[in-house]
């Protein structure tokens, strides 16, 4: 394989971001401000030196104070604590946090935000900390961290919460890391989240769609809480818009006890880290292929370059499970070339045991080769990497509110995501970054800023939650950025349609209220409803928990004839849904077995998370007073039965993403029938080369083209029966009213 390295071209460039910084605050302190020092009572010297800039009202602190001693043993563990650069600011963090009631706080990715300020000492004064993550894999990474930090077991004082799964005790956690869309569901039952005195918003920079709700609510809360402080942590942030936005009011204030006002100008603090300089290099020519450019580079680097740990950012599971399986075949051919590499993936949906193995040391002698989303790029941090080699492309979720087509699009991504990644190098010693694309590209056509999820993203979640939470006037909350127009009107629309929200766009009861306590997408919520109506809502929520977790199959990539001999033991002429009700009963009649996943192609913690996952909804139905019934309890055993009303529900949620085959089509095109958008069927699906003639799906995926993923077959009269209001007859084809 040519290599792909341009190495005459390198270009330095320090891994270290600017940032307010200290140099920032001394020219404050010129120009005139005033400067304050605070000790600590008993102690010798200032705690911190801060720097009040009027104008601006922002606060600087100016230098770390030595920090004290923790009262940990000095194991490695905790050396490795004290080195991280956040460590050392610990009284600058307690003290600006007592003070204000908002601290933004920028540093490099490892610098320690994430582990370290849950830790600095709240519990000492019997405070609950929540620290809120955009992604699950990394709520639960960074709890197991801080836990075996602080010595504790997970669960106990420092816990978790990501959607379905709860690692927390109520009466002893106090430090609890959850993703940024559970505390949003908090607020439902604790609309004040009064459990909490500190929460820290983590990751702000990537301005996920939750994260961006969350920013609003909590603002919200801050004039119902002067008590409560909010820490916003995030590698590179815009830190003075972030700071206008959370500036309150004084008059906010006044229900503070006159003890402990807090100011009200947010403090900014921006820890400096310690990267190493990262060599840059580009690729002369613009890469045909940057899959197959990215698995070049990896074997370049071996073969060139001194030890180290190789990181590889590109789009998803797909091209990552493809991109390892290529290095893995190396391995395998070449063995003297490759037999260094230790070669996995990261992704969101990672089991437990494959997520424990990237994160372990490397064994002696072998070079580690992470291959991963977007998400090394700031939520997780991997020790070891000393080179990079950057895609220039992640997935982002891209919604049309016009076609009403959401998609996950590889998308190139922003100068701030590729300064990130190369950053990734720099961690322990002087690093490498090979960027699959050219200077020029970089310099002249890379976006500076990506587009928050908020302004790409389909709103009918989001539009629920705010309505749930007491939120009417959406256009009108206070948001970081406004969300687009068109896809508010269109999420209005949607819900309408399903009869969550009413004419006055109120939440309806008892649907509206229902669906909004179920922690799934709306639509899913809405079958599940209709499917306690129909009779079949045991069947419902199996099918509701396979469609939740990642994939219940195991990755195929390049092996369609193997899969297609698989999904055909399970298959159903129904379609998808169905076949995944089989693949269940299967799985309970092996006993739950790992064998037999194995021998089906079946992903076991998968399979083990849908069975976990369909308890906890069947005992939300039960809270929610809905009845759990089985056909096989409530009617005849008659198959066509099932078959009928299994879809009737499913459609009652999913009525809009109908489609009819092209009536001349001989390669499976099919048209939206509300938008007239060219669609197949995913070769994934069991209906794929079936071609029915009118089937709903469950969600699109477009790559080259729009692909339906997750297929049933229905009879058109079942659309007009489900929504009369959506649908009017038009001979020969249905049309949206
Ligand atoms: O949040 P930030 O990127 O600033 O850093 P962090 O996540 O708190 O990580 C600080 C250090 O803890 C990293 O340098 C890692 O070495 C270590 N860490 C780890 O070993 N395992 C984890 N699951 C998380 C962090
Ligand atoms: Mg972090």
């Amino acid at each position: 394989m040519t290599s792909l390295l341009a190495g005459n071209r390198a270009q330095s460039v320090s891994a270290r971001p600017k940032y307010l910084s200290l140099s920032a605050a001394r020219s404050v302190l010129a120009y005139g401000s005033h400067m304050a020092q605070f000790w600590r009572p008993g102690s010798e010297r200032p705690r911190a030196t801060l720097v009040d800039d009027e104008e601006g009202g922002v606060l600087f602190v100016s230098a770390p104070p030595p920090s004290s001693s923790s009262g940990f043993g000095h194991s490695s563990l905790e050396r490795q604590r004290q080195r991280l650069p956040v460590f050392k600011y610990r009284d600058a963090i307690l003290y600006l946090v007592e003070n204000h009631a908002t601290t933004i706080i920028v540093g490099e990715t490892g610098s320690g935000k994430t582990t370290q300020i849950p830790q600095a000492g709240w519990a000492e004064g019997g405070r609950v900390v929540a620290c809120t993550q955009p992604r699950r894999l990394a709520v639960q990474s960074v709890a197991s961290r801080v836990a075996e930090e602080m010595g504790v077991k997970i669960g106990e004082e420092v816990g978790y919460t990501i959607r379905f799964e709860d690692q927390t005790n109520p009466s002893v956690t106090v430090i609890k890391f959850l993703t940024d869309g559970v505390l949003i569901r908090e607020m439902m039952n604790d609309p004040l989240l009064t459990k909490y005195s500190v929460i820290m918003v983590d990751e702000a920079h990537e301005r996920s769609l939750s994260t961006d709700m969350l920013l609003g609510l909590l603002k919200k809360i801050q004039r119902r809480r002067p008590e409560l402080r909010i820490i916003i942590s995030s590698a590179t942030i815009e830190a003075k818009s972030m700071s206008n936005f959370f500036q309150a009011r004084k008059k906010d204030l006044r229900h503070a006890a006159e003890d402990c006002v807090p100011s009200h100008l947010p403090a900014i603090l921006s820890v400096e880290g310690k990267g190493y300089t990262v060599e840059i290099h580009y690729v002369e020519e613009p890469v045909p292929d940057y899959l197959q450019a990215a698995v070049g580079t990896v074997l370049s680097i071996n073969d060139k370059e001194p030890a180290g740990d190789i990181l590889v950012f590109l789009t998803g599971q797909d091209d990552i499970d493809a991109a390892v399986k290529l290095l893995r075949e190396d391995t395998q051919d070449d063995r003297r070339r490759t037999s260094g590499l230790l070669v996995l993936p990261l992704y969101s949906g990672l089991s437990r045991v494959d997520q424990d193995l990237v994160f372990a040391p490397t064994p002696r002698g072998k070079r580690k080769v992470v291959i991963s989303t977007n998400i090394a790029e700031t939520s997780l941090t991997l020790e070891g990497v000393v080179y990079v080699v950057d895609s220039g492309f992640s997935k982002q979720r891209f919604y049309n509110p016009i076609s009403d087509i959401e998609s996950l699009v590889v998308t190139p991504i922003s100068k701030a995501s590729a300064r990130q990644r190369a950053g990734r190098a720099g961690r322990i010693q002087p690093g490498k970054c090979f960027r699959l694309y050219t200077e020029e590209y970089f310099l002249k056509e890379m976006p500076t800023e990506g587009i928050p999820e908020m302004q790409r993203s389909n709103l009918i979640s989001c539009v629920i939650q705010l309505k749930a939470l007491g939120i009417d006037n959406i256009l009108g909350f206070d948001w970081l950025a406004s969300p687009p127009p068109e896809a508010m009107v269109r999420a209005l629309e949607v819900l309408y349609s399903l009869g969550i929200l009413d004419e006055d766009a109120k939440l309806t009861s008892p649907i509206g209220y229902q669906v909004a306590e179920i922690p799934l997408d709306p639509m899913i919520s809405k079958m599940i409803l209709s499917a306690c109506s129909f009779g079949c809502s045991e069947e419902i929520i199996t099918i509701a928990a396979v469609l939740s977790v990642q994939s219940i199959w195991v990755s195929m990539w390049g092996a369609q004839k193997e899969f297609d001999e698989v999904k055909l033991r399970f298959a159903a002429a129904e379609g998808d849904h169905v076949t995944y009700l089989n693949v269940y009963k299967g799985f309970l009649n092996s006993g739950k077995s790992s064998q037999w996943c194995y021998k089906n192609y079946l992903n076991y913690q998968a399979m083990k998370k849908v069975v976990d996952v369909r308890e906890q909804l069947s005992r939300l139905l039960r809270r929610l007073g809905l009845a759990l019934k089985s056909y096989h309890t409530g009617f005849s055993e008659c198959p066509l039965f099932l078959s009928f009303i299994l879809r009737k529900a499913i459609i009652a949620g999913f009525f809009a993403n109908s489609c009819h085959l092209e009536e001349y089509s001989h390669n499976g095109l099919y048209k939206t029938v509300r938008s007239s958008e060219e669609v197949f069927i995913h070769p994934s699906s069991v209906l794929f080369r079936v071609n029915p003639k009118w089937v709903v799906y469950h969600s699109l995926m477009s790559t080259n083209k729009h692909y339906m993923r997750n297929v049933i077959a229905i009879d058109p009269s079942w659309l007009i029966e489900a929504a009369p209001h959506f649908y009017q007859v038009r001979t020969p084809n249905l049309a949206p009213c």
